[in-house]
């Protein structure tokens, strides 16, 4: 239950429309802030810095201490979640993600009960987290959705995914399994996370472009609405917000049939298309350009006035149509915030 001392997300989760929309950003701990980048280089690897609940609380508590934003979201990444079911995952310098070759579907599935335990560090992470913070912000956690996560499993890398895509025709009981899987060990990581700290729960569909309607049903919504029925069943009621990134038309059908008290746009949504998730009873959240951010100025300005005019009369949260870039200069995203909030920041 949500009252005026619970903090701004979890208000507008709940349904209310504030006098301001809470915001946060994604990717708002990361390659953008100096410090970030001072912590980084004391861990062995990305995977190693994610697992250290000591890092990586301090990764996600940087940009709360520089910024007022309204919500942090715990530091690690949605690619622990097939090394935790047996897959190889590392990350080579300036290239993203490497997976090795996709074990066995019996392999995976042999797996998902200790994939849980193998991810203990990232509740650490959550349960240092929300002691440091503030009780008036709320703390996020996150997995990746099926699908996207699939992606990688499958091609080994990010890329067009159109071999992704392609398997998804060429063998569709492979992928359902996969993708059960999946939803399977993500709802226990989830559950894990709420019970660990997290206050709301982010699902990532980063690759959710490109996908036929009937696709779309089949591998993003369906794996989205099982999932948070599982967690529903294991009695968490933790809030969700559900981000299908480039689904274009097809975010309405999302909105309507996935069980999620938000939906987060990208950066081409329409004002149209965030009014109507609004007016069938859901948050929405986004969607200024991260180029924008990082451009900044007069125009950054007029933009976010123009969102929070647009959204702003029903329950919104501000954020980004994708991650801040790691070339975003500190002092935009010190405007940003400080036009939204009303409050300074104390970039340095
Ligand atoms: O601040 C936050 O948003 C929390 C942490 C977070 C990270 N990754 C840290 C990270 C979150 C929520 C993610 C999600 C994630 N990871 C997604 C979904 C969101 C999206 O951006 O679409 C995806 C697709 C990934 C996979 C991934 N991880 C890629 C493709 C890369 C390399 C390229 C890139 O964008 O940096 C990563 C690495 C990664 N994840 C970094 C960080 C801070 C950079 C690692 C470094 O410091 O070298």
């Amino acid at each position: 239950m949500s009252d005026a001392s619970s903090p701004r997300l979890l208000r507008v989760l709940a349904g209310e429309t504030l006098d301001r929309p809470p915001v946060w950003f994604m990717r708002q701990a990361g390659r953008s802030l100096p410090e970030y980048r001072e912590l980084r280089t004391r861990a062995k690897d990305f995977i190693a810095f994610c697992h250290d609940p000591v890092m990586a609380a301090e990764a996600a508590l940087q940009p709360m201490r520089r910024f007022p934003f309204d919500a942090a979201i715990v530091f690690a990444d949605i690619l622990l979640l097939p090394r935790a079911l047996g897959q190889a995952v590392w990350f080579e310098a300036g290239e993203g993600p490497r997976l090795g070759e996709l074990p066995a579907l019996s392999a995976l599935e042999s797996q998902i009960e200790a994939s849980t335990g193998r991810l203990s560090e990232i509740g650490e992470t959550l349960t240092r987290v929300r002691a440091e913070l503030e009780p008036d912000r709320a703390l996020i956690g996150f997995a990746g959705a099926p699908w996207t996560v699939a992606t990688y499993m499958i091609e080994g890398r990010g890329s067009d995914r159109s071999a992704a895509r392609t398997y998804a025709y060429q063998h569709p009981d492979e992928l359902d399994r996969l993708l059960d899987i999946l939803v399977e060990s993500t709802a226990r990581y989830l559950v894990m996370q709420a019970k660990a700290g997290a206050q709301a729960l982010k699902l990532f569909e980063s690759w959710a472009e490109g996908l036929a309607e009937d696709v779309f049903e089949r591998i993003v919504i369906g794996p989205h609405a099982r999932i948070i029925e599982k967690v529903r069943a294991a009695g968490v009621d933790t809030p969700f917000i559900g981000f299908p990134r480039g689904a274009g038309a097809l975010v309405d059908n999302y909105a309507a049939k996935v069980p999620v008290q938000a939906v987060a746009l990208d950066t081409q949504a329409s004002a149209a298309q965030g009014q109507r998730i609004q007016a069938g009873g859901k948050a929405i959240q986004g969607a200024l350009d991260n180029l924008l951010l990082r451009a900044g100025g007069a125009a950054m300005d007029a933009r976010i006035d123009a969102l929070i005019e647009q959204w702003g009369q029903a329950p919104y949260i501000f954020n980004l149509g994708h991650g801040v870039l790691p070339d975003t200069p500190v002092e935009n995203i010190a405007r940003a915030v400080a036009r939204i909030t009303g409050k300074g920041s104390t970039a340095r």
